[in-house]
Parts: structure tokens; sequence; C-alpha cells
């Protein structure tokens, strides 16, 4: 009764003549890059991926130099362990060095890669912008009811999320958190909405070219459908 479905979202990519919204899902990186990053990495994604959603190759390589979490390497010199800059080819890197890092600095819970949440979770999409504008105070109904539930130390409520109590603290917590680079007003439903965007498309960027596939083959079968009834009737045009 306490756990909420999703709420409805609207995007462009949704139903089957969905498209991805480019502006948007540069939009749902930007608050990746500033919000998410920190906690989550997104390690099935590539830097260079980054121009199907728009940005130019000089616009990637900057992303990549400038990215402020660098990659492991080794010093040729010395066969030390060291970071170097990120290049277009790198994936994501990892924010934490390794779990036990990644919990250390979030109250033993492990922020999870988001790279697939969208396909993970039912209506993906719609959950992500749903947990991320769903943190509230418990309700006294609530608490009488069940005593049990209270939010524990350390934990934030958020109805949207399976056990009811969170680790991951509210990201998105004022309007303008990010500077949109094209001007969009970043409220918080706009952020919400525009980083689910983003992640639908890290989970499958080939959205459209598979509905562009589902389309073909329904119009190869309506005309084989045509084909096939003009021969019918043309076989058996002389019988009665
Ligand atoms: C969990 C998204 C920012 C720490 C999650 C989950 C999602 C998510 C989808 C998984 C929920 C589930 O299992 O169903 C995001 C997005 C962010 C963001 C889109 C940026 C807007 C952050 C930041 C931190 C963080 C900045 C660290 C300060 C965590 C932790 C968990 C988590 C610790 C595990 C929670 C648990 O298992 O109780 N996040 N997150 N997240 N996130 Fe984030």
């Amino acid at each position: 009764e306490y756990h909420l479905h999703p709420k409805e979202l609207d995007l462009a990519s949704n139903g089957v003549f969905g498209k991805f919204d480019r502006r948007q899902l540069q939009r749902g990186f930007q608050v990746y890059k500033e919000v998410c990053a920190a906690c989550h990495s997104l390690r099935l994604v590539a830097f260079r991926d980054l121009q199907k959603i728009g940005y130019s190759e000089p616009e990637v390589k900057a992303i990549a130099n400038q990215w402020v979490i660098e990659q492991p390497s080794i010093n040729p010199e010395t066969g030390e362990a060291a970071t170097r800059k990120n290049i277009p080819s790198d994936h994501f890197p990892l924010p934490f060095a390794n779990d036990v890092a990644a919990r250390a600095a979030n109250n033993n819970a492990l922020p999870p890669d988001l790279s697939l949440m969208t396909k993970a979770r039912h209506d993906g999409g719609a959950y992500i912008h749903s947990l991320l504008t769903g943190y509230q105070p418990q309700s006294a109904k609530m608490l009488k009811e069940f005593p049990d539930i209270k939010t524990p130390e350390g934990l934030h409520y958020n109805p949207y999320f399976a056990n009811l109590n969170i680790a991951m603290p509210p990201p998105l917590t004022s309007d303008g958190q990010v500077g949109y680079a094209d001007g969009t007003k970043a409220t918080k439903e706009q952020m919400s909405t525009d980083v689910a965007a983003f992640l639908t498309w890290t989970a499958e960027p080939n959205l459209e070219a598979r509905h562009a596939a589902g389309f073909a083959s329904i119009i190869f079968i309506l005309i084989f459908c045509g084909l096939a009834w003009g021969a019918y009737q043309n076989v058996w045009r002389d019988v009665k």
C-alpha cells in the first residue's frame, strides 16, 4: 500500500513511434556528469558514444580530457599504479577504486552502475524520474500503522524505492543545480526527466533502429499479404 508505482513519464522515446530527443539527452548527460557521476558508474558507455547524442568529435575529446576522475593506468617508468587523462575510446571511469571504497563513502550502501538501470527496473525511465522526485516525509498514519517502517538514521524515505528507505540522499535538491548549456530552466522536474531520458538511451542506444526495423517488417508483411491475395485470385480465376 505504501510502495508506489512510478508516475507516468512522457518521454520522446516512448511508444512504437518513439525517437530520442537529442537535446534532452545532452541535458540528461549534463545531470549525470554534474550530479550522479560523483557516486554512480556508467561502465558500459564510452565517451565516444556521446557522438550518437549529438556531440561533435572535438567536443567528445574535450569532455573526456576534462573528466574529473582519471583512468587507472601504470607508470611505464616505475611500474607503479598511476592515472592518466581519459580519451574518447575509454569507458566512463569508476568513481570509486572498488566496492569497499564505494561502500565506505556511502554509509555501507553500494551505488549501482546506471548503464542498464532503466532495463533493470519496471518502467525504468519513469522509475528514475519518480525516485528522484519522490523523497518525502513519512506520514503519521503510516508510522502509526507500521512503526517498523520508521526511517533509520542514515537512510531516506522514498515510497518509489522497493525497500521504502533508501541509502541514497536526495541527489537533486534545488532548482538550477545544473546550468544547462541550452538555456533550459533546470527545475527538479526537468533535471529528473532529462536524466531519465539519458539513462533510457544508455540502456538502449539502438532503440530508434529497433523501431525502424519493426516498421520495415510490418510494411513488408502488408505488401506480401497483398501479393498473396492477388496470387490467390489469379490461381482460382477460372474455378467457379
Ligand atoms: C541508488 C540513481 C545520484 C548514491 C540509486 C538507484 C538509482 C539511482 C536508479 C537504484 C535504486 C534501486 O535500486 O532501485 C541516481 C541518479 C543520480 C544519483 C539518477 C543523479 C541524479 C547519487 C549520488 C549518490 C548516490 C550523488 C551519492 C551521494 C546512491 C546509493 C544507492 C543509490 C548509495 C544505493 C541505495 C540503496 O541500495 O539503498 N541511485 N543516483 N546516488 N544511489 Fe544514486
